[in-house]
C-alpha cells in the first residue's frame, strides 16, 4: 500500500512559503497508533518478546498541543495525497487564522518496519480521514478498501476528494474527463459518504507543487486554489470537536 499522509495541527509550528510570509499553522489533536504483538513460537518466547516490546516501544500517547488530526489517504500511490495534504493544510490555515497547522508525512502501511519489529495490527487514529482518489475504477477500488479499513478501526471518514476529475484546455476551455467524470461520486454513494470536492487536473497544481510553491499559498485567488479552500471548509464542517 502507498504512503499515508497525516495532517497534524501543531501548536507553534508554522509552514513557511517562499515569499517570506509565514502561514500560522494551528493546533490540533492526538494521533494514536495501536499495534498488537504477533503470536510467538512458544509461550516463553512470546512473554520475552512482549516484555522487550513493552519496554522498547512508545506507548499510545496524545501529541501534546495537537487537538485535531486529519489523515489524507488513498489505497494507491501517486493519486495526489501529498499535493492534497499540502494544499489542504494551507487552506485550513486560511480558513481559520487562529489555528496553527502542521503537516506530517507518514508511511503507515509500508510493511518493512512492522515486519522487522514483528508487529501486527492497524494504526488507530482518533479523528477523521479524507480519502483521495482519481475517478478511475482501479483507484476507486483502492479507495473503497481504504474507506472500509478506516471503518473497521473506527476512524470516521470525513469524505472523498476526487482528484483530476476534469481537464480544461487552457486554449479552447473545453473540459475533458480524462479518468472518467464521476467515479468518486458513485463510490461516495455506494459507501454513503460525501464528496468534499473535486480537484481539477491542472498544470498550475503540478508546477506549483513540484517547485515548492503550493497553489493555495502562491496563487490563492486561482480557481484551483479555491477548489482546495472549498474542500477545507467542508472538512472543517465535519471535524469532530477538538480534544480538551
Ligand atoms: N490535480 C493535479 N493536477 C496536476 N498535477 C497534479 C495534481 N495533483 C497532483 N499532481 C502532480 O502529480 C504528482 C503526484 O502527486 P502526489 O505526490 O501528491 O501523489 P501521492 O499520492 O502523494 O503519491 P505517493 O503515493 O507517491 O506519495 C505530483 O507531481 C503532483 O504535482
Ligand atoms: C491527481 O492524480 C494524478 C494522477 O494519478 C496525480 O498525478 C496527481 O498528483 C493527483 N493530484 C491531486 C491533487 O490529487
Ligand atoms: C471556514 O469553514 C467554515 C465551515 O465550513 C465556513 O463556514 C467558513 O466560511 C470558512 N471560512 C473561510 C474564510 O473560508
Ligand atoms: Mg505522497
Amino acid at each position: 500500500m502507498g504512503s499515508w499522509q497525516r495532517l497534524l495541527l501543531f501548536g507553534g509550528v508554522s509552514l513557511r512559503g517562499g515569499g517570506g510570509t509565514s502561514v500560522p499553522l494551528g493546533r490540533s489533536q492526538v494521533l494514536v497508533c495501536r499495534r498488537q504483538l504477533s503470536g510467538g513460537d512458544s509461550e516463553t518466547l512470546k512473554q520475552r518478546r512482549s516484555q522487550i516490546l513493552s519496554r522498547g516501544l512508545p506507548k499510545q500517547k496524545p501529541i501534546q498541543g495537537v487537538k485535531q488530526v486529519i489523515v489524507v489517504a488513498s489505497g494507491k500511490g501517486g493519486v495526489g495525497k501529498s499535493t492534497t495534504a499540502v494544499n489542504l493544510a494551507l487552506a485550513l490555515a486560511a480558513n481559520d487564522s487562529s489555528k496553527a497547522i502542521g503537516l506530517l508525512d507518514v508511511d503507515v502501511y509500508g510493511p518493512s518496519i512492522p515486519k522487522m519489529m514483528n508487529l501486527k495490527g492497524n494504526p488507530e487514529l482518533s479523528q477523521g480521514a479524507v480519502i483521495v482518489s482519481t475517478p478511475q475504477d482501479i483507484a476507486l477500488m483502492d479507495a473503497h478498501k481504504g474507506a472500509e479499513m478506516f471503518r473497521k478501526v473506527h476512524v470516521p471518514v470525513l469524505g472523498l476528494v476526487q482528484n483530476m476529475s476534469v481537464f480544461q484546455c487552457p486554449q479552447c476551455k473545453h473540459k475533458t474527463h480524462i479518468f472518467g467524470a464521476d467515479g468518486a461520486r458513485r463510490l461516495a454513494r455506494t459507501l454513503d459518504l460525501d464528496v468534499l470536492g473535486d480537484v481539477p487536473l491542472h498544470l498550475n497544481i503540478r508546477e506549483t507543487s513540484d517547485t515548492g510553491q503550493p497553489i493555495v499559498f502562491s496563487q490563492p485567488e486561482s480557481d484551483e486554489a479555491k477548489a482546495y479552500l472549498r474542500i477545507a471548509a467542508e472538512v472543517v464542517k465535519r471535524l469532530p470537536p477538538p480534544l480538551k
